[in-house]
């Protein structure tokens, strides 16, 4: 999720009121996640390297988490939408680990989406700490099973979209969009909807994927 800073700064806005619209963007993305196909819905709001933004900027993006966090459990309960966070909890101001296991124990029943929220999160870390773990014979998918296990992570990335211009990837899902096919968007995230959400699919589903193999030549009747 980017640009919110640039789209409020277009606007005369501080930065602030970027982040509070792209929560709305959050909601209308996830309410129109399932009737488009999507079972898993993966969203990077802070990442580790953030904590180098200014203090104001980053107390207010961690006071729009506990209000989110407060705000939308009823709702994304309502809907059947998981909500799980992964990322570390340690350095995270007082409060919010609590409001976020509370907010995962109130969707845990949900079916319907999993939403998946990274904070304080950074893939080279999460590579880094789960591969610490294993022995020098572990394979790829206990790599990834400690990924999952140890940070929450989403698993393989079908679908990697970056709102915002930017086209990089920012140490996000690193190992996990190994094979994600990336779509970039100039849209800044708080203008990011269902029609966004839509074009990122169509365009997806025109992707021919491969994996490193080839296409399956037709067979002949
Ligand atoms: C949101 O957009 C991403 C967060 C870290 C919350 P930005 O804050 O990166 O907005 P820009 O890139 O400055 O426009
Ligand atoms: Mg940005």
């Amino acid at each position: 999720m980017d640009g919110n800073g640039r789209w409020a700064t277009q606007r005369g806005l501080p930065r602030g009121a970027g982040h509070r619209m792209g929560v709305e963007a959050i909601r209308r993305t996830a309410e129109a996640a399932p009737d488009l196909g999507i079972g898993t819905l993966t969203l990077f709001a802070f990442a580790s390297d953030n904590w180098k933004r200014p203090e104001t900027e980053v107390v207010g993006l961690m006071r729009l988490l506990k209000a989110y966090l407060r705000s939308e459990t009823g709702r994304l309960a309502r809907t059947g939408t998981r909500l799980t966070v992964f990322g570390r909890r340690d350095r995270l101001p007082a409060g919010i680990p609590e409001a976020i296991e509370r907010a995962e124990a109130a969707t845990a029943a949900g079916t319907k989406l999993s939403l998946r929220i990274a904070v304080d999160y950074s893939s080279r870390d999460a590579i880094l700490a789960a591969a610490a773990g294993l022995g020098p014979e572990a394979s790829r998918e206990d790599l990834d099973r400690a990924l999952r296990d140890d940070v929450g992570g989403p698993g393989d990335v079908d679908l990697l979209i970056r709102t915002g211009g930017e086209k990089r990837l920012s140490d996000f899902l690193l190992w996990e969009a190994a094979y994600a096919e990336l779509h970039f968007t100039d849209r800044m995230w708080p203008d990011f909807g269902e029609a966004d959400l839509a074009a990122a699919v169509a365009d997806f589903a025109r992707r021919d994927r491969r994996f490193g193999g080839l296409k399956p030549v037709p067979v002949a009747a």
